[in-house]
């Protein structure tokens, strides 16, 4: 059922609890913004609402219930003053419910914006299992609103108070620009690929990735994976993977998908070759071959047959979707794979979508992001989107 959004609404004059995702890396150590993204795709929305009174809410890493300072999004707040100009008012409330929330409110004009503190610095009120006390929390958050917009696509998988339970408190509660551009991509992988449908997934971990591969493996013509999520599938299969990263949880995933996915598994390639350091003896690094990898040896990268086959594969797909490095893409020689992959979606002339953290870090370095028909701000939030086709943050919001 097709979501009402802020188009749909006169929000004019009316005090607007809009949920943002500033979830924006800060430089370790300290609270430099390394990538504002995020902060710049809320921008349409905020500009939009600009004859409301707006009041943003995000989270900011996971300070566990705690006043973290190295987790304020004062820097956050800093940073949305220079985008949006010296005309708009922008203004850093260091809680996100009580007193100095609600002064701030009172003192509102049309066109202001206030940035609240940190939801999560109240854990275990904004993330409660309990929906009675969650739906507690999520009243004091809307307290002096007028209605919500949901703008935090990379949060929507959160059954949160911020996102899923302030919505059920306010009328109207609908999407704002990103979270319909986010829907309408997704949506076309999820329910409509083309022919020559292509799945590229990589990163360490295979259980966190095990229900989209049991969505997607089925629907797709060809699921390519890479990064350290191969080793544990080698590992499922029985062969020896040295000291390759292998978290636990990873190895029974894969073999899960080996033993129920059988109808589908010939869509299911694994790499043929990887790239191996020698970490035990003198970190000498070398080329093999899958089944080649040997004890007190680490696998980092998938090897240049397989990054060549993937590409192929990639440059002729209808429709792909990408999420996660091939690699140990923080650390050179081995970020080559995922480069490789982000060169090979920048040919693709199919409908291209990537999604999380590092292979969006990749298209963006290599200059190719404008290149993708979308780059998606969510990581989680994407690829639980591409397993269940929606997301509690939006089914949650008004019906056109
Ligand atoms: C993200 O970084 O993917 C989003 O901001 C969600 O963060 P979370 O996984 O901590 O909920």
């Amino acid at each position: 059922m097709a979501k009402k959004t802020i188009r749909d609404v006169d929000l004019t004059g009316k005090v607007v609890f809009a949920r943002v995702d500033f979830n924006a890396p800060y430089e370790k150590g300290t609270l430099n913004i390394t990538d504002d993204t995020r902060i710049g795709a809320a921008l349409d929305t905020i500009k939009h609402l600009s004859g409301s009174k707006l009041v943003l809410a995000s989270h900011h890493g996971r300070p566990k219930g705690k006043r973290d300072p190295m987790e304020t999004l004062a820097p956050c707040a800093e940073r949305l003053k220079e985008l949006l100009g010296k005309k708009v008012k922008v203004t850093f409330i260091d809680d996100c419910v009580g007193e100095a929330k609600a002064a701030a409110i009172a003192a509102m004009n049309d066109g202001d914006v206030i940035l609240l503190e940190n939801t999560r610095f109240y854990g275990a009120e904004e993330e409660k299992k309990d929906q009675d006390a969650l739906m507690a929390f999520a009243k004091e958050l809307a307290e002096g609103a007028d209605a919500f917009v949901n703008d935090a696509f990379g949060s929507s998988h959160r059954k949160h108070a911020s996102v899923y339970g302030v919505p059920s408190v306010l009328e109207p509660a609908v999407m704002g620009f990103l979270v319909e551009k986010e829907v309408a991509a997704l949506s076309t992988v999820y329910n409509a690929p083309q022919e020559g449908f292509v799945v590229v997934l990589g990163g360490a971990k295979v259980d966190e990735k095990i229900g989209v591969i049991k969505s997607l493996l089925p629907r797709c013509e060809k699921m390519l994976i890479g990064g350290a999520m191969s080793w544990a599938f080698f590992k499922a299969q029985g062969k020896e993977i040295g000291m390759s990263y292998c978290p636990e949880g990873s190895p029974e995933a894969a073999e899960e998908i080996l033993c129920k996915m059988g109808d589908h598994l010939d869509k299911l390639i694994l790499p043929s070759d990887v790239h191996m350091q020698n970490v035990q003896g003198d970190h000498s690094l070398i080329f093999a071959r899958a089944d080649g990898i040997r004890p007190g040896w680490d696998a980092l990268d998938i090897g240049p047959e397989t990054q060549e086959q993937y590409a192929e594969i990639v440059r002729a797909a209808g429709t792909v979707f990408w999420n996660g490095p091939m690699g140990k893409f923080e650390d050179k020689p081995f970020d080559e794979g995922t480069l490789i992959i982000a060169e090979a979606m920048g040919d693709c002339p199919g409908f291209n979508v990537v999604g999380g953290g590092d292979s969006v870090a990749a298209v963006t370095q290599m200059g190719l992001a404008e290149k993708m028909d979308h780059v998606s701000t969510g990581g989680g939030a994407s690829l639980e989107y591409l397993e269940e086709g929606a997301l509690p943050g939006i089914d949650i919001l008004d019906e056109q």
